[in-house]
């Protein structure tokens, strides 16, 4: 996938040639390309800012750099224009699994208070946001998005780790990870996942999926469908939650 990005800050995309993307990068899954936009600017003084009409804090960025920067981006290369901004559509798993499907992507990042309007008017296709908070500009948020996306580019991962976005993607969190040592400071590994027997694993895992949604996500537990086996493992999570409950109370 090659991903062209509109910036003033192009040096702020560093951080992508380390680690899992890096190889992505090198292994040619994946190529960056950041534009700077300043570079298009015809200001004199290379300005891309102006004060905004009406008045207000802040400046705003002009049309006249973006929209020649993103001529040149477009020049033989047909992908979809997405612009990071709070105004956007939050940024999803199934959307950064869509996105990724793409051959090419434009990502704008914007700066200041905002962009001129007839500039986003001429080339957006979407707006993304990354979360209800305003950075100080659509950098990091690209660089969010990227990474969301690129793990699910076939060969970035390896097969391992596409299995526990599927959980993510039925609206559900994943189990806790163990590994060795079985005992750690005298806590113990769960005995389901040492007991070899994978049918009890599965279950533990599931039943953990399904109990760490309800704790940390009941916004996405409530939009659930349980099967009737999620239905029997809550129950038996339940009786013996209760259990232990009145054990504790029996103890005082
Ligand atoms: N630019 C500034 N804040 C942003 C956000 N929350 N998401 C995407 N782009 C942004």
């Amino acid at each position: 996938m090659r991903i062209k990005l509109l910036t003033l800050f192009p040096e702020m995309f560093a951080p992508l040639s380390a680690s899992i993307l890096g190889r992505a990068e090198k292994a040619g899954l994946l190529s960056l390309e950041p534009i700077d936009i300043r570079a298009f600017t015809k200001d004199k003084h290379r300005r891309c800012d102006d004060s905004p009409f009406g008045g207000g804090p802040g400046m705003v960025l002009t049309a006249q750099p973006l929209h020649d920067a993103l001529l040149h981006a477009t020049r033989g290369f047909a992908a979809r224009r997405v612009l990071l901004s709070p105004k956007g559509r939050t940024l999803t798993q199934k959307r950064a699994t869509e996105l990724a499907k793409e051959e090419g992507l434009i990502l704008i990042c914007g700066h200041y208070e905002g962009i001129d309007q007839r500039a986003i008017d001429l080339w957006v296709d979407e707006e993304i946001s990354i979360g209800d908070y305003v950075l100080t500009g659509g950098e990091l948020a690209a660089m969010v998005l990227i990474d969301a996306l690129a793990r699910h580019i076939p060969g970035v991962l390896g097969d391992g780790a596409s299995a526990s976005e599927e959980s993510f993607m039925e609206g559900l969190l994943e189990y806790p990870h163990y590994t060795r040592p079985a005992e750690f400071l005298g806590l113990s590994a769960p005995e389901e996942l040492l007991s070899g027997a994978h049918k009890r694993i599965e279950s533990w895992r599931r039943e953990k999926m399904l109990t760490e949604t309800r704790e940390k996500r009941p916004d996405l537990f409530a939009g659930l469908e349980l099967s009737f086996d999620d239905r029997v493992l809550l129950g038996l999570e339940e009786k013996r939650r209760r259990r232990s409950q009145n054990r504790e109370a029996n103890e005082e």
